[in-house]
């Protein structure tokens, strides 16, 4: 499995990896030239990881289309931007200490510079996505922006809920995740000009991926250890955030589940309840295979969209789902 990882992983990053360097730096030096108390913050941010998908998801997306010019360096930084800036106020909003395996900015500055650090970066996204002269290029960053934004206030209103159902949790990872992957292939289909049905094929595409992305994400909350996730485990149901797996538990007619369950959501922690527990409850209902056979079925079907393009570029958007779900083991 291991080797199949860093084969995916090598197909999409190898035939970007000399613009996503570019990226780095035009990433470094944006951070490097902001507002000081804001610097402080997108320094560390961005220089505490990350995967990098969606700047790189964003440059094969326009590769495809056969764009080789300049504007991809710099919207590719900016789709990063918009990301970190997300994630800076989801930890504050979630609470959350733990970011990249380092402390979040919001457990070392304080909430109140963690949401203006956040407003600020996403401003400076836009003003470089200006820098492009292309309407089209802020509709799509705006859309995508104001409902990841709408995405997180979905699932504010479900925080300690038990009831949340599938088509809520699709909801949910369509607005806070699917739609920013979406908006990274339509970007590049917009670079390259392509027919209105090309840049629709493309943008399903990263939404079905992004789909894949976020239900992988949650299995992870409950199969991976606090090492690989950068996080603690099982920070999900602590948080009061009731995921697809531990619906389908519920769904799966084990009485016990929704008590259990409900008794975290009201403790916000793991009190009378063991993890082990409710880790037994998700595997042993069935809850895990049914949700990771979903994010299968999103991951062959942003691999359709592509209609069996073999490029390179098609082959390596091809992987981007096999990366996604390869995150898994
Ligand atoms: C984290 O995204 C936020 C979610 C959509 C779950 P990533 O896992 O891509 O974050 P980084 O950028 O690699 O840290
Ligand atoms: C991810 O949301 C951040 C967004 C996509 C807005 P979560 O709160 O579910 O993800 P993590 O676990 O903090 O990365
Ligand atoms: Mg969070
Ligand atoms: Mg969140």
């Amino acid at each position: 499995m291991k080797a199949i990882r860093l084969l995916a992983a090598k197909e999409i990053f190898d035939l970007v990896r000399d613009d996503l360097a570019l990226v780095e730096q035009e990433l470094a030096r944006e951070s490097a030239t902001a507002f000081a108390p804001v610097s402080e913050i997108s320094g560390y941010l961005l220089g505490g990881g990350g995967k990098r998908l969606r700047p790189a998801l964003m440059l094969l997306a326009a590769g495809y289309t056969g764009y080789r010019g300049r504007g991809t360096i710099r919207l590719a930084a900016v789709v990063e931007m918009i990301h970190t800036a997300t994630l800076v106020h989801d930890d504050v909003i979630d609470g959350a200490d733990t970011r990249r395996g380092r402390p979040s900015a919001n457990a070392k500055w304080g909430n109140h510079r963690s949401v203006l650090a956040g407003d600020w970066l996403y401003m400076q996204a836009f003003q470089m996505a200006l820098g492009e002269r292309n309407f089209r290029i802020l509709d799509i960053l705006i859309d995508l922006t104001q409902k990841m934004v709408e995405g997180e206030l979905l699932q504010l209103a479900r925080i300690g809920h038990s009831n949340v159902t599938e088509k809520d949790a699709l909801e949910m990872a369509a607005y806070k995740t699917a739609c920013l992957f979406s908006g990274c292939a339509r970007l590049g289909a917009v670079l390259g000009g392509v027919s209105e049905a090309e840049e629709q094929r493309l943008a399903e595409y990263g939404h079905c991926s992004g789909m894949a992305f976020q239900l992988v994400d949650d299995l992870l909350d409950f199969t991976a250890s606090a090492e690989q996730l950068g996080k603690p485990v099982l920070s999900d149901l602590k948080e009061g955030k009731v995921t697809l797996p531990l619906i389908y538990a519920m769904e799966n007619g084990n009485r016990d589940a929704r008590e259990l369950v409900e008794k975290v959501l009201l403790e916000k922690e793991f009190l009378s309840v063991r993890p082990e527990t409710i880790v037994a409850l998700v595997r042993d209902s069935g809850a895990l295979d049914r949700a990771r056979k979903l994010a299968h079925d999103y991951a062959r079907r942003a691999k359709d969209c592509l209609n069996g393009n073999d490029t390179e570029h098609g082959r390596a958007l091809r992987t981007v789902p096999d990366f996604i779900l390869e995150r898994e083991n």
